[in-house]
């Protein structure tokens, strides 16, 4: 059985726990400690952030987080040069941010990953909530995305991207 959970912080021991799975997902950091560093250390103590992890038995099956997208971060201020600047000023800072997930691959196609995206983003407080992720329509993130209300604003960051927005639990954009 799996059993998600929901915090709206995170330790550095959440990291440890967190970071071997996000490794063997992402491979993107040559070992924890400049992850750590380099992001979870500065994530987690971002206002808005919530984490939501997925345990089978004992074992870290998934994971998502994300948290206010403000002007003076890196990714907040990219998306609002990349963006239309209309779709831009509607949509970039005070944001939610879903910054990551991941789902191990002996657990995937299971429906892992549509119930930690699902309850990362429950009833969350913010208006507008944006990600980035592939531009493949194909891509089972892209077709997660899709299938839970996320549409395309515009090209993302670097090459064969897109950012996705979606509005948050009962918002009404103006
Ligand atoms: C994307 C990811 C989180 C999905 O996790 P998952 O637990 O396998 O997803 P679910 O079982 O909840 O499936 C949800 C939806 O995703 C899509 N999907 C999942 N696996 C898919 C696949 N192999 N091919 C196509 N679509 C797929 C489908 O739309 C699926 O809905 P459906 O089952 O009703 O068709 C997982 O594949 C993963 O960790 N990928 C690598 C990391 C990544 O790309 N993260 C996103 C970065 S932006």
């Amino acid at each position: 059985m799996t059993r998600l959970r929901v915090d709206d912080s995170a330790s550095v021991p959440d990291g440890v726990e967190v970071w071997p799975l996000y490794d063997a997902v992402f491979a993107d950091h040559p070992d924890l400690a400049s992850w750590r560093e380099g992001v979870w250390d500065r994530h987690r103590v971002r206002d808005g952030f919530r984490l939501a992890r997925a345990h089978r038995d004992d074992e870290l099956v998934g994971f998502a987080y994300g948290y206010t997208g403000e002007p003076g971060q890196w990714w907040t201020d990219q998306a609002r040069g990349v963006l239309p600047p209309e779709v831009a000023d509607r949509w970039v800072g005070g944001h939610f941010e879903l910054v990551s997930v991941g789902v191990a691959s002996s657990a995937r196609g299971c429906g892992v990953g549509r119930e930690l995206v699902r309850s990362l983003c429950r009833d969350l407080p913010h208006e507008r909530l944006l990600l980035m992720t592939t531009a493949d329509p194909a891509d089972p993130a892209r077709r997660l995305y899709d299938s839970e209300g996320w549409r395309v604003l515009g090209r993302g960051i670097g090459s064969a991207t897109v950012i996705m927005g979606r509005l948050g639990d009962g918002a009404v954009l103006s």
